[in-house]
């Protein structure tokens, strides 16, 4: 089975060059200018080839909330925005607590066979931040990590003991950073627009507390520790600090958290809510100089689909979140690449070969002998994002009108094309 790429700008890890691919078995054989082979050939002239995006944060709801997503449908959606690799959460029903479940997934990613899917077990039976989950049996099972994303273990001697616990089994816990105390039924950022609106705000505190208690922890324990959708700017400043004194936290931020303000949410529209929420200006800068100056390691989706009965209610009683993975290159593209902020490689360290690497996933970029996970994009295509022409079940979009550029021209996952536009 070969396959060559010809003609396109490849995006390697020190920058681009003009050059093809030649795919054999499933691995990138050769990296050279104008190879030759009788064989499939996929023409990318005028086009850029990505090493396929790598989302370490996804929520694809199977099993139990199918109506919102499914792994089939999150897998179209995920090779449709040029993703070959997901990570999936564990807040499902039943929750993924266990080998069983951890097994189910997999099984469903060999019959769905798009992307490769990874799933995160949860941290805690049921994610009630009580009796550890089956840690062990779980990893063993394929889980790559583990999380109560959704929300943060409250005790801080079972987040201690599940840190030593994960790490014991080489993987790392995946940090929700939220003081539920201190949210008290927040749904926006607390400021001048949670009081013009009169909806609830949640300080960032709420986020920062939670931030500092992890960096604690794995600062005191000598374990690695990873924060989720980082949001606010104080918390940059907290992961910025540790990492200067050598603590072994990596973190991620979101498109929404690098473009969108709380000015939105005086549209009340529900899909602007999202969980943590989205803050103000001086956020919005941080985590860009947060990603410039690798403070921030990750660019993740957190595509968190839910249907239409779950956002068209009063804003207080929506659900937190934002289907995102269809989106997410594109917008980050647009409002960091071409603004001038990041190269295009930055962003691909973000998007691929840092969440391989704090991971442990292995690939994230395109070199000889890695799989022939590709992202064929075409950086000069103007178009305009639209929900209702998501593959994913979920429109719940704050992003819906945005003009962006990169359009996803075709995915390959070890070699084979699972999506062409
Ligand atoms: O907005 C969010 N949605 N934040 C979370 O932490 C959970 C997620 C979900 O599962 O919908
Ligand atoms: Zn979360
Ligand atoms: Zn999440």
């Amino acid at each position: 089975m070969k396959t060559l790429i010809k003609n396109g700008t490849l995006v390697l890890r020190d920058g681009e060059k003009k050059a093809d691919i030649l795919i054999e078995d499933g691995k990138i054989s050769k990296i050279s200018a104008n190879i030759k082979a009788d064989c499939k050939v996929i023409d990318a002239a005028g086009k850029h080839v990505l090493p396929g995006f790598i989302d370490m944060h996804v929520h694809l709801r199977e099993p139990g909330f199918e109506g919102k997503e499914d792994i089939e449908s999150g897998s179209k959606a995920a090779v449709a925005g040029g993703f070959t690799q997901v990570c999936c959460m564990p807040n499902t029903n039943p929750v993924c607590d266990n080998a069983v479940v951890v097994s189910y997934i997999k099984y469903r990613q060999q019959q769905v066979n798009l992307c490769k899917i990874n799933p995160i077990g949860a941290i805690t039976r049921g994610q009630e931040g009580k009796a550890m989950s089956d840690i062990g049996k779980m990893k063993e099972a394929g889980a790559v990590a583990i999380s109560d994303d959704g929300k943060s273990v409250a005790d801080s001697n079972v987040m201690r003991l599940a840190m030593e616990y994960a790490n014991g089994f080489g993987i790392k816990c995946l940090c929700h950073c939220e003081d539920a105390n201190l949210v008290d039924g927040g749904v926006v950022n607390e400021g001048y627009n949670s009081t013009l609106t009169g909806l609830k705000g949640s300080l960032r505190a709420a986020e920062d507390i939670m931030i500092a208690r992890e960096i604690a922890l794995s600062e005191s324990l000598g374990i690695p520790v990873h924060i989720c959708h980082v949001s606010t700017y104080s918390g940059v400043e907290i992961i910025r600090s540790a990492k200067k004194r050598g603590v072994k936290v990596t973190a991620e931020t979101c498109p929404h958290y690098f473009i969108l303000t709380d000015d939105i949410i005086t549209s009340f529209d529900t899909n602007t809510k999202v969980n943590p929420p989205v803050r103000e200006d001086k956020d919005r800068k941080a985590i860009i100089k947060g990603l410039k100056d690798g403070t921030l390691d990750c660019i993740v989706t957190d595509h968190a689909p839910h249907s239409l009965k779950d956002k068209q209610v009063e804003y207080n009683l929506a659900a937190f979140g934002i289907s995102g993975i269809e989106t997410s290159f594109p917008l980050s593209y647009t409002y960091l690449v071409k603004s001038g902020q990041l190269t295009l490689s930055r962003l691909m360290d973000l998007m691929s070969y840092n969440p391989a690497t704090v991971l442990n996933l292995g690939g994230g970029e395109l070199k000889e002998g890695a799989p022939a996970d590709i992202t064929v994009v075409d950086l000069n295509e103007k178009y305009v994002i639209d929900s209702k022409k998501f593959i994913s079940k979920g429109k719940n979009t704050p992003f819906n009108g945005f003009e962006v550029y990169g359009k996803i021209i075709c995915t390959l996952v070890d070699g084979i094309v699972k999506y062409a536009e």
